[in-house]
């Protein structure tokens, strides 16, 4: 199992926003989590990922095997988690292309991040921001600042392709994106699948999901699994709205 989630209970300040929540994601799979708005999928994400502020009060999280609570999100990072976030942070005086190039650096070890070790990785970059419709310029540009929301999602993409992650979860990748862009995103998700990769595919709509079929679907609701299934949970949902989903419960 690539990434298993055990039991866990997260709270933010005051307020606990996952109780109890446990699904596993498998190689080769994409495991949908779909949820209304404020249901907890991207304090999930953020869970994984180690992000500060998202306190763990019960429950384990592990990647093959084993666990990474005690991990600093950079770790978790290089051990082969990658999140691309609901809404990606602007970091002014950083390039697009630096950071790529920086992080590529990193996971191959290299102490020195700026410096393009391997001029491979900048061909790389090139042909998956054309293959993305990234304007080249786009990695000229300071990261996330001014960019539209299409082109912050195919920018995280671009980076979910280039970094080769065991894991890829992705926060809401079609919030914001037209059908041309949707039928791309789908097309990334299905080929990370194809890779071999476990991907966490976030959710609000199933409309994506017409276009990747997931293996297994799980429904969050007030922080809490709800519903567990497979890919026609999603298209129930779809139809009938997510009071569906606490009928179909855990069959
Ligand atoms: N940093 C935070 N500070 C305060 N409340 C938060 C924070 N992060 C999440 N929450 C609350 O936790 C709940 C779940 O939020 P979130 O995980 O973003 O849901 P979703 O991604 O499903 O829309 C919401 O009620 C939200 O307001
Ligand atoms: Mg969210």
């Amino acid at each position: 199992m690539a990434l298993e989630v055990k039991g866990l209970s997260v709270r933010v300040r005051d307020k606990v926003v996952l109780k109890g929540v446990s699904l596993s994601v498998r190689y080769g799979t994409v495991h949908a989590v779909m949820g209304p708005n404020g249901s907890g999928k991207s304090s999930l994400a953020y869970t994984i990922m180690g992000r500060e502020g998202y306190e763990v009060m019960e429950g384990d999280i592990l990647l093959d095997g084993e666990s990474i609570l005690g991990l600093e999100t950079h770790e978790r990072a290089l051990r082969g988690i990658y999140l691309a976030m609901q809404d990606p942070p602007a970091l002014p005086g950083v390039r697009f292309g630096t950071l790529v190039v920086a992080a590529s650096n990193k996971r191959l070890g290299e102490a020195e991040l700026t410096r393009v070790k391997d001029p491979s990785v900048i061909r790389s970059m090139r042909a998956l921001a054309s293959e993305l419709g990234l304007a080249p310029e786009l990695l000229q540009r300071e990261v996330n600042v001014g960019f539209s929301g299409g082109e912050r999602k195919r920018s995280e993409l671009l980076q979910a392709a280039l970094l080769k992650p065991k894991v890829v979860i992705l926060d809401e990748p079609d919030s914001g994106l037209d059908v041309d862009g949707i039928k791309k995103v789908a097309e990334y998700i299905r080929r990370f699948r194809e890779e071999g990769r476990a991907v966490m595919l976030i959710t609000h709509y199933a409309r994506l999901l017409k276009h990747v079929v997931p293996d297994e679907v799980t429904v969050l609701i007030g922080g809490e699994v709800v519903a567990r299934g497979g890919a026609e949970l999603a298209f129930a949902i779809e139809e009938k709205g997510y009071a569906i989903a606490k009928e179909w419960g855990m069959k």
